[in-house]
């Protein structure tokens, strides 16, 4: 039995928002070290890659050969830029990352879930499914995506669940950043959903200029762990004992 199996809890460090370029190399491998001696896992909510190059992937997977406890991944808006998702993905999942698209996985007895979400706004305010296509198009990625996140959560056994994603689920993690842009950094659906489940953290990226600390509508912590929020850790990961 490892060490993490043992104790009641473990360390989840949590970072999002890498946007690896082609020109990072060797950018990330002294923090992917460090994170392997002070956390059981590390999870990476979204944006792992600047444009979503299979070239910017396999700058990530060389540096995540110096990270050698398990990595959980959703992907974000940016990695889907070019085209070549489904190649990104086949690079991060060749170098050892368990990728959530609405699937979950478990590690030292917490349930992790994943998906990336979207947008569409918050609370009373949130955008409806109403008039021309695209816009009812734009709603369903929405819809979509958090029915996803419906089934993964459904599917959880582990007493201790750490929802992940890249959207923000809430207004308050995402306050910080200009006003208008907020319907297109997250969404309440994603909210609705995880409320309806016993979920212990949710930590998701994106909004790099938001706020660090939040909560659901029923009481859940919510954390922005985009790398370049200021986090009590005093790092770029947050750290979580779960
Ligand atoms: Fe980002
Ligand atoms: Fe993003």
């Amino acid at each position: 039995m490892s060490e993490a199996q043992d104790r009641k809890t473990i360390t989840v460090a949590a970072m999002g928002d890498l946007h690896v370029k082609e020109t990072s190399a060797g950018a990330y491998r002294d923090l992917f070290a460090e994170v392997s001696k002070v956390a059981d896992a590390l999870v990476l909510a979204g944006d792992l890659t600047d444009l979503g190059k299979p070239k910017e992937a396999e700058v990530l997977a060389a540096d995540l050969k110096a990270c050698s406890i398990p990595v959980i991944a959703v992907l974000g808006n940016h990695d889907h830029e070019c085209g070549g998702v489904d190649e990104v993905k086949r690079i991060l999942r060749d170098a050892g990352v368990t990728i959530l698209e609405g699937q979950t996985c478990e590690v030292g007895g917490v349930g992790f879930v994943g998906v990336k979400g979207y947008g569409g706004g918050f609370g009373r305010r949130m955008l409806g499914s109403f008039g021309e296509s695209a816009t009812k198009s734009f709603v369903s990625e929405a819809m979509n995506e958090a029915m996803l996140l419906e089934n993964g959560l459904r599917q959880v056994r582990s007493e201790r669940a750490m929802v992940v994603l890249h959207y923000a689920p809430i207004a308050e993690t995402v306050e910080g950043e200009p006003e208008e842009i907020f319907p297109f950094l997250g969404c309440s659906r994603l909210a609705e959903t995880i409320d309806r489940f016993k979920v212990t953290t949710v930590v998701h990226g994106h909004a790099h200029r938001g706020r660090y600390e939040g909560k659901t509508p029923a009481g859940i912590p919510v954390f922005n762990v985009a790398m370049q929020i200021e986090k009590p850790s005093g790092k770029p990961y947050a750290l979580f004992e779960i």
